[in-house]
């Protein structure tokens, strides 16, 4: 059976993105209301379950403002996935204190802050589905960077603390870490030897990443769960 997500509202970030736009898709196809971020306006569509809010996640304040945005639109923000993902490929010594600040900004302190903002409420009404995006690169390292890596492994600690906390209020918890996903601004940029080392022979889709991501959403016996999706690189 397909997840029905019908009557439920979602606010993801970096809604236009690769990752984040399949997953617009899907999370249409499930039922769902959704309000997306971007920090180009330009980008903005419009129609009546889907809409656009442009912000930035390195701005401490955007994340507060976007969530009251969304209810006042929608009246809640019962699905939670801060997608938004920043990474420059570095070197350790390449890394420079503003690389670090960046990552950690967007892919650590911008999802801390959406959860600080949206689940107690969440948890007020008794439902809530949260859905950290992490990387492969949170257990490995990854090919990116020390900040990256680093980033990504803090929501690691965001999951255990909120799910422990919120289960008994009806809101789960949990992230799924892709790696290698093609269609995206980070996928397109490895190398055309990219998927030679991965054991399924090619790099993963949007749509996978989506697909699984909207299960896990649809799913109220899941949580505390970091759900890899990697083409086999790390078994375990
Ligand atoms: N692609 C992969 O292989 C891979 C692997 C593991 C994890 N991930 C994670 O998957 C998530 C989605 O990334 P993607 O692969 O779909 O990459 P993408 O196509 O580059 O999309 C990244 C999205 O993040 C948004 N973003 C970046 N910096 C931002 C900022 N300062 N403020 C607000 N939004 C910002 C962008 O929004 P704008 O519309 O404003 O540009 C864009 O929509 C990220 O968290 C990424 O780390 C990707």
């Amino acid at each position: 059976m397909s997840t029905d997500l019908t009557g439920r509202v979602a606010l993801v970030t970096g809604a236009t993105g690769g990752i984040g736009a399949a997953l617009v898709d899907r999370l249409l196809e499930a039922g769902a209301t959704i309000v997306g971020t971007t920090r180009d306006a330009a980008k903005a569509e419009r129609d009546d379950r889907y809409s656009l809010i442009e912000a930035d996640a390195t701005d401490r304040a955007s994340a507060a403002r976007v969530v009251e945005e969304v209810e006042r639109r929608h009246g809640a923000v019962d699905v939670l996935v801060p997608n938004a993902g920043s990474g420059t490929t570095r070197t350790l010594p390449d890394t420079t204190d503003e690389d670090w600040d960046e990552a950690i900004a967007v892919n650590l302190t911008a999802p801390f802050l959406l959860a600080r903002a949206a689940v107690p409420r969440m948890a007020d009404r008794r439902f809530g589905r949260v859905l950290f995006v992490s990387s492969l690169a949170a257990f490995t390292g990854g090919a990116i960077g020390p900040h990256y890596a680093a980033s990504k492994a803090g929501l690691q600690g965001l999951v255990g603390f909120l799910a422990s906390r919120y289960a008994a209020s009806g809101v789960t918890v949990n992230a799924i870490a892709p790696a290698l996903i093609t269609g995206t601004t980070m996928g397109d940029a490895l190398p055309d030897d990219a998927a030679a080392h991965i054991p399924v022979g090619r790099m993963g889709t949007t749509s996978e990443v989506a697909e699984l991501a909207v299960a896990m959403l649809g799913n109220g016996y899941l949580t505390g769960k970091t759900m890899l999706l990697d083409g086999g690189l790390l078994a375990r």
